[in-house]
């Protein structure tokens, strides 16, 4: 007797990855220039382009940690300067801040954005703040002017962490280009992959000029320079900086991710459009619409799972999906709820109830460009069974 067939797993996150991007990837190892090299620098040109500023104001890096950990050292902030952040973000945000010598500082998210609440961030200022990290959840950008006439009232530098926002805007202005840096992520699971890549954006020049070096060993000149055809270059190293660079065959992924960003941001708000619609009748809690003058990134699509409301914990739903052979994700068990800053910095989850609330109650629903029809009709069909 032959086994049922089982339905295909649906991979959270799973990247679109088209014909034009294994060919350049080819192209790109048959060259024979797999370091930062000429790809790396097209990319660079390209992203600029797609966030309308100067190439020069772009560094292309191999993670958005890198990204953020490198604008911290760039922008010379004094060892121990309190940074605000959220606490509904990706470890890494916070780590970046450690690894720079600075201070974390957590202020709870608004409810209803999951962005970090301009109030609460005003509330956590003292005399040694020096910088904000809004994080552009999901896709949905912060209230950038109430967080930048914050940061001008007190002197402080802005880092947006931008790593699910390559296309959000806001006001019609660009994610990343508010703060001094903006810090996006090309990982696998990003609205444009590289595998493992990111960029950081500067508006000076000096600074991001600075970040370049800073993110490979502090050389003064960059290895395409060394072992290009323009005879060997010799090399000076002006501070202790970090092995950070992106190479040409990340980037060679990245240029056609890249090319296809519109493309695949029209099917992802299709897919989300598409959830609002068809879970509106579950007790569910679902996002709020995009704001507007604003353009969502729809990087994630997140509910929330009230055990009392639903009939199923969090977690059995999450269980209950994968028994379904469908990939989910969590985004994020807020900050404080993990034992190293609990240790380190004796926070507890309680102190920040909003996100600690989303973060126990939040499920992240497949919302990749490659996704069919039938792909998310089954999703739908899924949730409606364990909710309904
Ligand atoms: C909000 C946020 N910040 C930073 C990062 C780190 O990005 P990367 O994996 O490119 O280092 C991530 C990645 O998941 C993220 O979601």
């Amino acid at each position: 007797m032959s086994e049922p067939t089982k339905e295909p797993f649906l991979i959270f996150g799973a990247p679109k990855i088209g014909e034009e991007e294994i060919a350049e990837v080819e192209a790109c190892m048959r060259s024979g220039w797999l370091g930062t090299g000429p790809r790396v620098a097209r990319l660079e040109k390209d992203f600029a382009a797609y966030r309308r500023v100067q190439a020069s104001q772009v560094a292309a890096v191999n993670s958005c940690t890198a990204a953020l950990h490198v604008s911290m050292v760039a922008a010379s902030l004094e060892p121990g300067a309190e940074v605000i952040t959220t606490p509904l973000t990706f470890c890494a945000t916070v780590n970046a801040i450690l690894h720079a010598g600075l201070s974390p500082v957590m202020a709870d998210v608004d409810p209803r954005t999951q962005n970090i609440d301009p109030a609460a961030i005003e509330a956590a200022i003292t005399p040694r703040t020096r910088a904000i990290v809004p994080v552009h959840f999901a896709g949905r950008p912060c209230d950038m002017d109430a967080i930048m006439a914050i940061a001008a009232r007190h002197d402080l530098v802005v880092i947006e962490d931008c790593a699910h926002a390559i296309e959000t805007e806001y006001r019609s202005r660009p994610a990343g280009t508010f703060g001094d840096f903006g810090c996006f992520s090309f990982y696998v699971t990003k609205n444009v992959t590289t595998g493992e890549g990111g960029m950081i954006l500067g508006r000076d020049e000096e600074r991001i000029a600075r970040a370049r070096i800073l993110a490979l060993h502090g050389m003064s000149k960059d290895a395409w320079h060394r072992f290009g055809d323009a005879g060997y270059k010799h090399y000076q190293v002006v501070e202790c900086g970090f092995k950070y660079n992106m190479m040409d065959l990340q980037a060679a992924i990245g240029l056609h991710q890249l090319a296809k960003v519109d493309t695949h941001w029209q099917r992802r708000r299709e897919i989300w459009a598409f959830y609002q619609q068809a879970l509106a009748d579950l007790p569910l809690e679902l996002p709020s619409e995009p704001d507007a003058d604003t353009r969502h990134g729809f990087h994630l699509y997140t509910v929330m799972i009230d055990a009392a409301r639903c009939g199923v914990t969090r977690d059995a739903f999450l269980d209950a999906m994968n028994d379904a052979r469908i990939g989910t994700g969590v985004h994020y068990l807020s900050v404080p709820e993990h034992p190293y800053y609990q240790q380190r910095f004796g926070w507890r989850p309680e102190q920040w109830p909003h996100a600690m609330r989303l973060g126990r109650q939040t499920v992240s629903l497949p919302l990749s460009p490659g996704l069919s029809d039938g792909d998310i009709e089954r999703v739908v069909a899924a949730v409606r069974r364990i909710v309904g």
